[in-house]
């Protein structure tokens, strides 16, 4: 398929350009709290990002929603590539997902004027990112450090019957065994590591999703709850 070979191609040559200049991040971690929420595919980052939204006025954005939409706008350059990455369970390059984030971001903070809203301010969950180490690394030099990262955990056996049930109504191209198999596989190989970096600067809650949808949801407002205590 050498048309996304050419796009993979001219997405890293982007990020090479960019490398070379020092940037700083677009937000400033003082006025914007960005929580980035992780797991396995189907864990449950969407159901309870949701809840969470309701607590504390957050701007959820998913990752792969915001790729969902690219691949579906008209005139996007990104559509086939994105497809097929979604397809194959394979990670999209990186500047593609960071703009996309980024510019939704600065939309968020420029129409919302809610509390906590005000002057720039603003708060996110960034939902199923970063993905990659890459993706990780861009972000907090372009666009913003995280204050914390929730971590949802439960076993492939939970995850993949969740993601059939979801499939059955979805209309996801990614909700079939096969597809999800690669998506195990691409969770442990490339996102893990993200996590376990993470991890060890401290900046980790880890949160069993295998019981119910309030359970989890408790346990993840206490976690949210103290990091916004903290940034404040
Ligand atoms: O999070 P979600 O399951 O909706 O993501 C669907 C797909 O979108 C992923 O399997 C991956 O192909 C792509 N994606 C990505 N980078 C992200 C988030 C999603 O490449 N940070
Ligand atoms: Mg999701």
């Amino acid at each position: 398929m050498p048309a996304v070979i050419d796009k993979i191609a001219e997405a890293l040559h982007l990020h090479k350009n960019r490398s070379t200049v020092a940037s700083t991040p677009a937000f400033d971690e003082k006025k914007v709290t960005v929580i980035f929420v992780l797991g396995g595919p189907g864990a449950g980052k969407g159901t309870q990002c949701a809840r969470l939204v309701q607590d504390h006025d957050f701007c959820h954005l998913s990752a792969g929603d915001l790729l969902r939409a690219e691949q579906h706008r008209e005139g996007s350059e990104y559509g086939q590539l994105i497809q097929t990455c979604i397809k194959e369970g394979t990670i999209v390059p990186m500047e593609v997902t960071v703009k996309l984030l980024e510019k939704a971001m600065k939309a968020a903070i420029a129409e919302k004027n809610s509390e906590g809203w005000e002057d720039g301010r603003g708060r996110f969950l960034i939902d199923g990112f970063p993905r990659k180490m890459d993706q990780a690394e861009m972000f907090e030099q372009e666009v913003c450090k995280p204050s914390m990262v929730l971590f949802f955990t439960t076993t492939e056996e939970v995850m993949l019957e969740r993601l059939l049930e979801r499939g059955k109504t979805s209309g996801r191209e990614d909700d079939n065994v096969e597809s999800i198999k690669k998506r195990f596989r691409t969770y442990k190989e490339q996102t893990m590591p993200v996590i376990e970096q993470y991890e060890k600067l401290g900046k980790v809650a880890e949160i069993d999703s295998s019981v119910t949808i309030e359970e989890v949801h408790e346990k993840a407002k206490v976690a949210v709850q103290k990091s916004l205590a903290r940034s404040n």
